[in-house]
């Protein structure tokens, strides 16, 4: 009897042993005489229980975590024998934090081998794409639409009418160019998929071509993540071989190709202007708009930019219809949202869930509150250009509408935990730092302003003329969010004047901004 086993390759399984307790398994099945199918996965993304290792049994996959090399002997024999192990979780599915959410686009995540479109296809994959080559360019677009899809990494901007834009644009040669620079602070929802369901996204990538006419699409990976970058090639590869990348894709008249590009490790590069030029090989320097990329984008060609979560929710929806996914979701934000929960968390992971869930459900009853075991004091959310949030707005749900009504965003759905010992004058002053490297250095208020920022935050901390320069800083915020020309310069202050707001005694002066609660 052959024991088929299943271990995460996810990088943040890798962190905490995945490979050395693969090894174990290995060397122990060696010992014991057994037949072992060790097949790796990527992560199910439930972190504090990785390396989190499963095995098929004909009730179904049961997992066992967290584990050590150590654990690898016993943890094999309780497979062997479904036998009782002290490390056994049971049925994956039946976990209570996975079995809470509604995994649309993570419904293969840390299931399937990444690296094999026969597995792929076993579980759903490509049946998107077989709908969308019968319904035609112009059907897909209206089933993007629909569902009312928007950007997941940041903007929320409606994906189906930037596809609708470049499907009507007049070129002899357009793209279709992925982000996968996921720069922000407490994300990783777009690794976690290019490691363990990178297939969706090509095959997300595949169908915005065809309903754009493009023909050439490039993911552009952040440098620090190469075992995505290591996945998607794997997986490009493999998908050619099977015939659904290259000329005449799944037997049809389209032709469709990826390359992956690897970016140097610059937060302004995701900035889809910024990246464009990254690809072309110049500098990573933002563009004026217009024109809009959906014109005018890679080498001066109609393009499509879209975030990783942004093509992978689509062969979902073209699967099972834009209805379906749409009837998830509160107001104008509809389907499901991959949120990240991270930093002094109890419970971190990727929760996918429709939207409407509220701030507090997320970090106290999901996250369990902090890892410290001390209250919960503020969150940030949506980046490092994202504002932060005390416990009295835990009642804001999840809503791209609902987050900017109380001056923050959701951004690409990172929530950054902290607890009652974070000092919100050092985070303010960070955000301004963190603005001042990270610049492109192509307008004045995000150059000098975040470091005249900092300068002034300095001040105020150390307690100099404080109303003053907290009225300076006031100015300083409105000149960076109305005379920026991208969002790095123009949502630092989001961060900077939600701590100052919120938590006014950290900057030692009686409260001179008022809450804005
Ligand atoms: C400074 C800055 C950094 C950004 N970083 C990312 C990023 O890492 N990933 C991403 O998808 N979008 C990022 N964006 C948003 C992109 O400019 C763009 O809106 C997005 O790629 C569009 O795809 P979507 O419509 O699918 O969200 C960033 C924007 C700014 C201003
Ligand atoms: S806001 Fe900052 S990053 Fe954006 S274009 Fe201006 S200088 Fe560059």
């Amino acid at each position: 009897m052959t024991l088929k086993v299943f271990i995460p390759r996810d990088a943040a399984a890798l962190a905490v042993g995945a490979d050395e307790v693969a090894s174990a398994f290995a060397a122990a099945a060696k010992r014991d005489g057994l037949s072992l199918d060790i097949v790796r996965t990527g992560s199910r993304g439930l972190y504090w229980l990785e390396p989190m290792v499963e095995v098929e049994t004909p009730a179904g996959r049961i997992a066992f975590g967290p584990l050590t090399p150590g654990d690898a002997e016993g943890v094999l024999d309780a497979m062997r024998t479904d036998s009782a192990h002290p490390l056994r979780l049971g049925l994956p599915e039946e976990i209570p934090w996975l079995k809470r959410q509604t995994r649309l686009t993570f419904a293969r995540c840390g299931v399937v081998d990444p690296r094999s479109v026969a597995d792929y296809r076993r579980h759903g994959g490509y049946a998107g794409l077989a709908r969308a080559l019968n319904l035609g360019p112009d059907a897909i677009i209206e089933e993007v639409v629909q569902s009312g899809l928007r950007g997941r990494g940041g903007a929320g901007f409606p994906t189906g009418i930037k596809w609708r834009t470049v499907a009507e644009a007049q070129a002899a040669q357009k793209y279709i160019v992925c982000n996968a620079d996921e720069g922000d602070s407490g994300t990783f929802a777009d690794r976690m998929i290019m490691e363990g369901d990178p297939l969706v996204l090509i095959e997300g990538m595949t169908i915005a071509a065809i309903a754009t006419g493009a023909t050439k699409g490039y993911v552009y990976i952040r440098s620090e993540y190469p075992h995505a970058v290591a996945a998607m090639e794997a997986a490009c590869a493999a998908a050619r071989r099977d015939g659904a990348l290259g000329r005449g894709i799944a037997g049809s008249a389209y032709d469709f190709d990826i390359e992956v590009r690897v970016g140097a490790g610059a937060y302004v590069c995701g900035e889809e202007t910024s990246l464009l030029e990254s690809i072309e090989g110049k500098r990573g320097t933002v563009r004026a708009k217009p024109p809009l990329p959906a014109h005018k984008g890679l080498f001066g060609q109609p393009t499509v930019i879209n975030n990783v979560l942004s093509f992978a929710s689509v062969p979902v929806i073209l699967d099972k219809g834009a209805d379906i996914y749409r009837d998830f979701g509160m107001g104008r934000s509809r389907g499901t949202m991959p949120i990240q929960l991270a930093g002094n968390v109890k419970h971190g992971g990727l929760f996918e869930t429709a939207f409407g869930i509220t701030l507090g459900e997320l970090v106290d009853e999901i996250g369990g509150g902090t890892a410290s075991g001390r209250p919960v004091r503020a969150v940030q959310v949506g980046g490092p250009l994202g504002a932060y949030f005390p416990r009295a707005l835990f009642d804001t749900p999840f809503d791209y509408e609902a987050f900017a009504a109380r001056d923050g965003l959701i951004g690409h759905g990172g929530i950054v935990v902290f607890d009652d010992t974070v000092d919100m004058a050092k985070q303010a002053r960070f955000a301004m730092e963190f603005c001042a490297i990270e610049s492109c250095g192509k307008c004045t208020p995000c150059r000098i302003g975040s470091t005249r920022g900092v300068e002034t935050i300095d001040r105020i901390i150390r307690g100099e003329d404080r109303g003053a320069n907290l009225a300076l800083v006031e100015d300083l915020c409105n000149t960076m969010k109305f005379g920026s020309l991208c969002a790095l310069g123009g949502f630092t202050p989001y961060p900077v004047l939600s701590a100052l707001t919120h938590f006014p005694e950290d900057f030692g002066a009686a409260p001179r901004l008022q809450a804005a609660e």
